[in-house]
């Protein structure tokens, strides 16, 4: 089975990417072959910035690598050292209708937002789904807000091989319900582009503060309170086992606890979490070399795949 995501280098990285994407993408990495890859060319639909792209990727890499990923395991690479998986997009979007790009979720919300309607971020779910197809993904784990891009890539995959043979895999989502979306400080998802996030890697002041700042309602520090409508006590689930999670919630129920003292209590559980990660992180730091020796025997194990996939892909169409 081959298991595949990628994460745009576009901001540090939060607790709603550990949990939708990382954690998962690392806990399966053991069960096949696994490829993850910096989206760095999806990057370019919203960073121009040459030396922000450069050092956002290097940073995802360390922390992807700080996560757990075992690149004796799976394969780390930027998806720019892959660059055929251009070609395979432009091959696929002589194939997609345009109906399909223009009921995408994603595109909608950042034009609605604010961004510039330009033709790569129109076409970015076509880039995305020749990252899948490229290398013969059976497995995709993501986060909920990317089921739709998954939709994409899989009709993509199945209008192309129906009419030149077939060659693409239909890969399937892989999407944890407990931790689909992850809410941010406002209640609303936790997005880098909503600001609402709590970082992994942050310094421990920061993240004391951003965990203070959880928005709460004003039930009073006696009165029972309703732990299934508070994101101090559905971020701190994520974290605690299944007892320490039912603790929380009957202390909820009881009352007599205020909102500050179950911030706390989830801020000392998630810096106690995220501890070995970051000694993991400072061993890597010390070791100058080791990211780019990870990034190039990774490059070398896609290009493998991708150079396999593209010469039938080119041969169905009659490009040889
Ligand atoms: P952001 O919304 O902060 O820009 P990205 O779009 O870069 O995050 O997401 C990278 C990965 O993390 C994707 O697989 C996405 O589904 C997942 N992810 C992002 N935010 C969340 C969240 N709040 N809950 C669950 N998964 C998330
Ligand atoms: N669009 C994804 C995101 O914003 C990143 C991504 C690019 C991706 N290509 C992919 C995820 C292929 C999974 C598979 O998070």
């Amino acid at each position: 089975m081959r298991i595949l995501s990628g994460i745009q280098p576009s901001g540090a990285l939060h607790i709603g990417n550990y949990f939708g994407m990382m954690q998962p993408a690392i806990a399966l990495q053991a069960q096949g072959e696994a490829f993850y890859f910096i989206a760095d060319y999806h990057a370019l639909t919203t960073l121009h910035d040459p030396a922000a792209l450069r050092e956002n990727s290097r940073r995802l890499a360390l922390d992807f690598l700080a996560c757990g990923l075992d690149p004796e395991q799976g394969a780390l690479f930027r998806q720019s050292d892959v660059p055929q998986v251009t070609e395979l997009a432009w091959i696929l979007s002589t194939v997609t209708p345009m109906g399909l790009l223009e009921r995408a979720h994603s595109y909608k919300d950042k034009i609605a937002r604010g961004m510039a309607a330009s033709a790569g971020l129109f076409s970015y779910p076509v880039l995305m789904a020749a990252d899948i197809l490229i290398y013969g993904s059976d497995l995709v784990p993501v986060g909920k807000d990317q089921k739709q891009h998954l939709e994409i890539a899989r009709d993509l995959a199945l209008k192309w091989n129906d009419k030149f043979g077939d060659v693409l895999r239909v890969p399937e989502p892989y999407i944890q319900e407990k931790t689909e979306t992850v809410p941010g400080l406002d209640g609303q998802k936790m997005s880098k582009s909503y600001g609402n996030t709590i970082d992994i890697f942050s310094d421990e002041k920061e993240t004391r503060k951003r965990v203070m700042s959880i928005v709460t309602d004003s039930t009073p520090v006696d009165a029972p309170k309703n732990p299934d409508a508070s994101v101090v006590f559905q971020l701190f689930s994520l974290f605690a086992t299944a007892e320490e999670a039912a603790e929380m919630r009957a202390a909820f129920a009881q009352g007599g606890r205020g909102y500050g003292d179950f911030k706390k209590q989830f801020f000392g559980k998630l810096w106690r979490y995220f501890e070995p990660m970051r000694e993991r992180r400072g061993e890597i730091i010390a070791q100058p070399g080791y990211i780019d020796e990870v990034l190039a025997k990774g490059a070398n194990r896609a290009n493998a795949i991708a150079d396999e996939v593209m010469a039938r892909v080119r041969n169905a169409v009659g490009l040889r």
